[in-house]
C-alpha cells in the first residue's frame, strides 16, 4: 500500500514521555476537582452539555454508559489517584446491570469499557465474571445465517437485521471472554463477524457504509444505508474510525491478514482524505455538504488515533508515518479551542450525530475516553512496548 505523503504531519508540540506524562497529570488533577462538584447518581452518568450549557446525563442503559467511568480508570491506571478509583468503583457499579441487556449490540461498549478498564488497575474476579455473562448476552443477538451479531432492535420498519459499522468494537470483550473461559464459542463469532463486515461493509475506496440491512432468512443484503451519515453513499467519520480501531483491534487477537489490510487501507483512506483538515480533526462526515463550514467530530480524530497505535505495532514499514498522525491528532487537542471546562469533560468539539439533530459540536464522554486511552498507548510506545506485538506484516 501506497501511503500518500501530505503536508499534515508536523506536529508543533514534542510528543515525548515527558510530555505525555504531564498531559496525564493535568487532566488527573483537573478530574480530581470536577469529581469534587459532581454528585454519583445511578441516574445521571455524564454523556454530554446540553445548548443551555446544563449535563446530559443518562441511566445505564445507554450506549455510552460505560465511558465515563472507563475513562476514570484509565486516569486511575495512570496516576493510582485515590478519589478517582472511588468515583471509578461507584460509577462502574452502576452500568453492571447492562451485563443482561439484550436489546443491543451496545452491552460491549457499556461493560467493557468499564470493568475491562477496571481490571487494568486492580484485577478482580468479579470483573471477569461480569465480562464473561455480558459477553454470553451478546452472542444471543448473533445469527448463523447471516454471520454476524444484530446491532439494534429499532427501526424494524426500516431494517431486518441492521448490523452497524460501529459493532467492530464490541468484539473485543467477545475475544477477552474467550481468554477468560477458554470457550472458543466467542472468538468464533466474534471473528466471523469481522469476515462478515469486511465482505459487505466497504466500497472499493475502503471507505464504510454505516448500515448494512440483511434479509433474516437468507442472510442477503438488503439495503446499504446510513444512520448518522449525510446520506447512505456518504463516509460518516467516525464510522470509518470504528472501522480502523475494530480492524485493527481484530487482527491483534486473530492473526487474520484479510484484519490487517482493511486497517492498513481504512487508514490510508482517512489519512490521506482530501477533506480532513490540516489539524486532522475530521468534519463529522468527510462528504458534508458545507465542508469547511460543518462541525468537526473530536471524537471521531482520538477513535482514529487508538486504531493507528493499534496498527503502528504491526505495520513496521508505515508506522513512522501513523505515529505522525498520531501525534498530530494529540497536538491538535492541546489547543485551546478543543479543551474545555464544563464539568466533568476534557475536550470539546464532538458531534453525536448530525442528522439526530443531537449532541452536535459538543463535549462527548466517548471522546475523552478514547482521548485518555490515545495519551495512554501513546505513553506505552515511548516504553517500547509495542515490541510486544504477536503478529507483525514484515
Ligand atoms: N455507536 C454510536 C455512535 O458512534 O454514535
Amino acid at each position: 500500500m501506497a501511503y500518500c505523503q501530505q503536508d499534515k504531519t508536523q506536529t508543533s508540540l514534542s510528543i515525548d514521555a515527558t510530555y505525555l506524562n504531564q498531559r496525564l497529570d493535568y487532566l488527573t488533577q483537573k478530574m480530581e476537582k470536577y469529581l469534587e462538584e459532581l454528585p454519583v447518581d445511578s441516574l445521571k452518568i455524564p454523556r454530554s452539555i446540553d445548548i443551555d450549557g446544563s449535563l446530559i446525563a443518562t441511566k445505564s442503559r445507554q450506549w455510552t454508559s460505560g465511558f465515563f467511568p472507563g475513562t476514570l480508570w484509565q486516569l486511575a491506571s495512570h496516576s493510582k489517584s485515590q478519589a478517582i478509583i472511588s468515583n471509578a468503583t461507584a460509577w462502574s457499579q452502576f452500568v453492571e446491570k447492562e451485563k443482561w441487556d439484550t436489546h443491543t449490540h451496545d452491552v460491549g461498549f457499556k461493560v467493557n469499557s468499564a470493568f475491562g478498564k477496571w481490571n487494568t488497575v486492580q484485577k478482580r474476579q468479579k470483573n471477569d465474571e461480569i465480562i464473561i455473562q455480558a459477553s454470553q448476552t451478546l452472542i444471543r443477538r448473533y445469527q448463523d445465517t447471516v454471520g454476524a451479531i444484530r446491532s439494534w432492535d429499532f427501526g424494524k420498519e426500516r431494517w431486518q437485521f441492521p448490523v452497524i459499522i460501529d459493532n467492530m468494537m464490541n468484539l473485543e470483550m467477545l475475544f477477552d471472554a474467550t481468554d477468560l473461559t477458554g470457550d472458543s464459542i466467542y472468538y468464533h463469532i466474534a471473528r466471523q463477524h469481522a469476515v462478515t463486515t469486511l465482505n459487505n461493509h466497504f466500497r472499493p475506496d475502503h471507505s464504510s457504509y454505516h448500515v448494512i440491512d440483511y434479509d433474516t432468512l437468507t442472510g442477503e443484503i438488503r439495503n446499504k444505508h446510513t444512520h448518522q451519515g449525510t446520506h447512505h453513499e456518504s463516509a460518516w467519520s467516525r464510522g470509518q474510525a470504528w472501522g480502523l480501531y475494530g480492524f485493527a483491534m481484530a487482527y491483534d487477537r486473530t492473526g487474520d491478514e484479510r484484519f490487517l489490510a482493511k486497517a492498513k487501507a481504512i487508514a490510508n483512506y482517512i489519512f490521506t482524505h482530501p477533506r480532513l483538515p490540516a489539524d486532522m480533526i475530521p468534519y463529522w462526515d468527510y462528504d458534508a455538504p458545507n465542508i469547511p463550514n460543518e462541525p468537526r467530530d473530536v471524537s471521531a480524530a482520538v477513535v482514529a488515533a487508538n486504531g493507528l497505535m493499534k496498527l503502528a505495532k504491526h505495520d513496521h514499514t508505515h508506522q513512522t508515518q501513523m505515529i505522525e498522525w498520531v501525534d498530530k491528532i494529540i497536538a491538535s487537542l492541546d489547543a485551546e479551542e478543543y479543551q474545555t471546562d464544563k464539568i466533568p469533560y476534557l475536550l470539546d468539539h464532538s458531534t453525536g450525530s448530525v442528522p439526530g439533530n443531537f449532541e452536535v459540536d459538543k463535549p462527548l464522554a466517548y471522546a475523552d475516553y478514547y482521548y485518555i486511552e490515545a495519551l495512554l498507548q501513546r505513553l506505552e510506545w515511548t516504553k517500547g512496548n509495542h515490541a510486544k506485538s504477536n503478529h507483525s506484516d514484515d
